[in-house]
């Protein structure tokens, strides 16, 4: 198959890359840019893991084609640290909530709460797991998830 050039935007940092129109947005993310935060698991847009932001929108990097997102902005779990290399607050707060437990959904579920906070910011727990509902988590259970997604809620309420 003929290659083509794109040019993707990812974490604020542009990469011109050649590659085949076929490729998904998850291969080129993990293959072509070894940002290998975002996870494939079910790779038929099922499971959630593979969840990155366009526009600040949460999609399936794994169903979406890299061509289909040139020029957006794309944010990976890899960018949502501070400048400084510090944890996010949602990161830190999955920690201190034992919300990650084998962490395969983990980058996934992040980057979909953060958008649904952005969206949501004070949200009912009903809400956050109506937000979260399209990322699967086989391991906690996801009241801790929910928890630590509230704690973050709470806190940026309580800082007006
Ligand atoms: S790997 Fe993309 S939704 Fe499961
Ligand atoms: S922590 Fe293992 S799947 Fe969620």
């Amino acid at each position: 198959m003929k290659k083509i050039s794109l040019m993707l935007k990812v974490n604020g940092e542009e990469h011109d890359i050649y590659i085949s129109p076929n490729r998904t947005l998850l291969e080129v993310l993990r293959e072509e840019l070894e940002l290998t935060g975002t996870k494939e698991s079910c790779g038929e847009g099922v499971c959630g893991s593979c969840t990155v932001l366009c526009n600040g929108f949460p999609i399936r990097s794994c169903l979406t084609l890299a061509a289909e997102v040139q020029g957006a902005e794309i944010t990976t779990v890899e960018g949502l640290r501070e400048e400084e290399g510090q944890l996010d607050v949602l990161q830190q707060s999955f920690i201190d909530h034992g919300a990650v437990q084998c962490g395969f959904c983990t980058p996934g579920m992040l980057m979909s709460a953060k958008a649904f906070l952005n969206r949501n910011p004070d949200p009912s727990e009903d809400a956050i797991r109506q937000g979260i509902s399209g990322n699967i988590c086989r391991c906690t259970g996801y009241t801790k998830i929910v928890d630590a997604i509230m704690d973050v809620a709470k806190r940026s309420q309580s800082r007006g």
